[in-house]
């Protein structure tokens, strides 16, 4: 039998965890040949500290304000990530910039999911439903899910896949953000899958996938 060697994840989550539970599945199932190392939230009673806790991995909280110096945040946040072995760090609904020690350490190992086509609606303050009441306000009748690597912005870094979701007449936020967040739940576990079978190579910062 083919004993395949499990990538060791780190998620960084601030609220409910929908995406994180989508790829945990997958990895429970076998599917994913990873491991759910650990899950780190700036919240301290993030709900997706339960799924964590339900599956028995470990769960951090880990804020920037319990810290007085940025540079030891930063090396905590570093350390801990260390102490796991973690080989790709997944930001599912995570709302905070990632320090940049942190980012270059794990360059192209930082991976984000985005409820929208970047580079439109993204970067600070476009988060959760404000991304959609953006997208309605708009007018734009394409929106969709964005995931990429991350590097010293938001939302910015290499794109690794897109799909698109039409915005229908009448839709409300919250209605566009439920068809949204179905593919956000197709998307994201498929390229969890890929970069632990190490199937996404980057080519002159721009991501290809292989067979
Ligand atoms: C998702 O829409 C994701 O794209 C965005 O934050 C939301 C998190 O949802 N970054 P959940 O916590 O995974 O349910």
């Amino acid at each position: 039998m083919e004993i395949t060697r499990l990538k060791k994840i780190a998620v960084f989550a601030s609220g409910r965890g929908s995406n994180f539970l989508a790829v945990l599945e997958q990895v429970k199932s076998g599917n994913i040949a990873a491991e759910i190392a650990c899950v780190i939230s700036d919240h301290a009673r993030a709900p997706v500290f339960e799924i964590a806790q339900r599956n028995n991995i470990p769960t951090h909280w880990v804020n920037r304000k319990q810290f007085s110096a940025a540079e030891d945040y930063a090396t905590f946040l570093m350390n801990l990530l260390e102490s796991y072995k973690t080989e790709l760090v997944l930001l599912a609904g995570y709302l905070k910039l990632v320090p940049s020690p942190v980012v270059e350490r794990y360059r192209y190992a930082i991976i984000n999911i985005h409820p929208a086509l970047l580079p439109n609606f993204g970067g600070k303050g476009f988060y959760g439903i404000r991304v959609h009441q953006a997208v309605i306000e708009s007018g734009v009748k394409i929106t969709g899910v964005t995931i990429h690597f991350v590097d010293e912005h938001y939302d910015r870094g290499s794109v690794i896949i897109q799909e698109q979701v039409f915005v229908l007449p009448g839709d409300t936020p919250e209605e566009l953000a439920a068809r949204v967040l179905t593919v956000e739940h197709q998307l994201l576990p498929k390229v969890v899958k890929a970069y632990c079978e190490d199937r996404i190579k980057i080519v002159d910062r721009k991501v290809i996938w292989e067979k």
